[in-house]
């Protein structure tokens, strides 16, 4: 990618640009410019607008000789990108009739890539995430936000953070950090209280510190940590400086009310909440984070992400890919089979992966086409932008830009 370019034309250019922040959106609301083009200088968009009035600049043009649909580059708010391992045999086991909880139970579940990923080295787990990198970009992400959780000792907590920042250096995509330590009780500890106290006096200065993430989540459930516990910890996460999120009402209530009364940026899940949590997190204005890669995983209903664009909330969905609940790992597939059994419009399931998953991440310069954004953008080899969620994800982006791209290419 040169420095400065215009890219075009474009058969339709889907920039989401003015379109509402919350509650439901109609396929009419979707602003197409028609035979479009992008100014960019510098990874950064400098205009939008009909191709043929951008080529009249003399600035150098890269055309695009196929049809094509643009849209801002995919945003993938919630993942567990760094683990070793697989738990193929656990997928196995539940589709034999084992329950998730009941594999946890035994030691396995979320212990068992603990112990895959305390073994594997730095070098290793940056590796991992590159390919699995290379992967989420040929999809159309631009933007991923990973996870720690499977090291559980402050070594490999921070091994973890390391290996996301070393792979955020190097890769293409945009990767945004969360400490996740507090995702279950590590064997190493009697009680759930030791371990969070433990962590939140050695763990969160570091990570503070050195800047590895600025964002704290914590698995809030009865099988993970109490509503109790998680207030605690989270309470004194935010005291530091950190914006939080958590992994809320997967299975049992409460997680979401807790992260609207403490102010969290989201709330991801929500498969078990109800109206009223819902109608608490609009009011403190919490993200809702939705993840049907593991209500496929887990074979369960998806959260019910139509009532709650009905009541007025945010929708973003994710991918939550994790080696346990949520192995496959593909936004825009999961996106499209979830909209299609939950009546998503078109215009509802491209903002929940872009513009509102960038509103999860707090994140004000992506998300939408429009001056001043990063050059962040997948484009699809089809001249109508239905084509894409028609196929359900079989149709693959013909190319991937991304912002930091000019600046490695350079
Ligand atoms: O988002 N619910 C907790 N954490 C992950 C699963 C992690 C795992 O099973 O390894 C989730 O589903
Ligand atoms: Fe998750």
């Amino acid at each position: 990618m040169v420095e400065e370019v215009i890219l075009g034309p474009f058969k339709q250019l889907l920039t989401m640009e003015g379109m509402r922040s919350c509650g439901p959106l109609s396929d009419h609301e979707l602003p197409i410019i028609q035979n479009a083009g992008i100014h960019i200088h510098q990874g950064y968009i400098q205009h939008v607008g009909p191709f043929d009035a951008l080529r009249k600049k003399t600035i150098p043009i890269q055309e695009i000789e196929y049809s094509a649909v643009g849209l801002p580059g995919l945003i993938d708010a919630h993942t567990h990108l760094c683990w070793a391992g697989s738990r193929a045999n656990e997928y196995a086991l539940r589709l034999s009739g084992a329950s998730y909880q009941s594999i946890a139970e035994k030691g396995g579940g979320i212990l068992n890539t603990v112990r895959m990923t305390r073994q594997a080295s730095l070098e290793e787990l940056v590796s991992l995430m590159e390919k699995r990198c290379g992967s989420l970009l040929n999809q159309g992400v631009t933007t991923c936000e990973v996870k720690s959780g499977y090291g559980l000792t402050l070594e490999d907590e921070l091994k973890i953070l390391h290996a996301i920042q070393v792979t955020r250096e190097k890769q293409k995509i945009d990767l945004i950090p969360t400490c996740l330590t507090a995702h279950t009780k590590p064997p190493e500890f009697d009680t759930n209280s030791l371990y969070l106290e433990y962590i939140a006096t050695h763990l969160l200065p570091i990570v503070r510190a050195k800047k590895l993430a600025n964002r704290i989540d914590i698995f809030v459930d009865k099988e993970a940590f109490s509503l109790k516990e998680a207030r605690n910890y989270l309470q004194k996460a935010k005291e530091i400086g950190f914006q939080l999120t958590a992994h809320a009402d997967q299975f049992s209530r409460g997680g979401s009310s807790l992260a609207a009364e403490l102010g969290a940026v989201s709330a991801d899940h929500l498969e078990a909440s109800t109206a009223e949590d819902w109608e608490q997190l609009k009011n403190a204005k919490v993200i809702p984070v939705v993840l049907p890669g593991a209500s496929l995983g887990l074979g369960i209903p998806y959260a019910p992400a139509r009532r709650m664009l009905d009541q007025g909330l945010p929708v973003a969905i994710a991918s939550d890919w994790n080696p346990g609940s949520a192995p496959m790992g593909y936004l825009l597939l999961q996106a499209a089979i979830m909209g299609a059994t939950e009546k998503l419009t078109m215009a509802e399931t491209f903002a929940a992966i872009t513009f509102r998953a960038a509103k999860a991440l707090r994140l004000e310069d992506r998300g939408i086409l429009k001056p001043g954004f990063r050059a962040d953008c997948v484009i699809y080899p089809c001249d109508d932008y239905r084509e894409i969620l028609y196929a359900q994800g079989a149709l693959l982006p013909k190319m991937t830009l991304t912002a930091k791209q000019w600046k490695m290419d350079a």
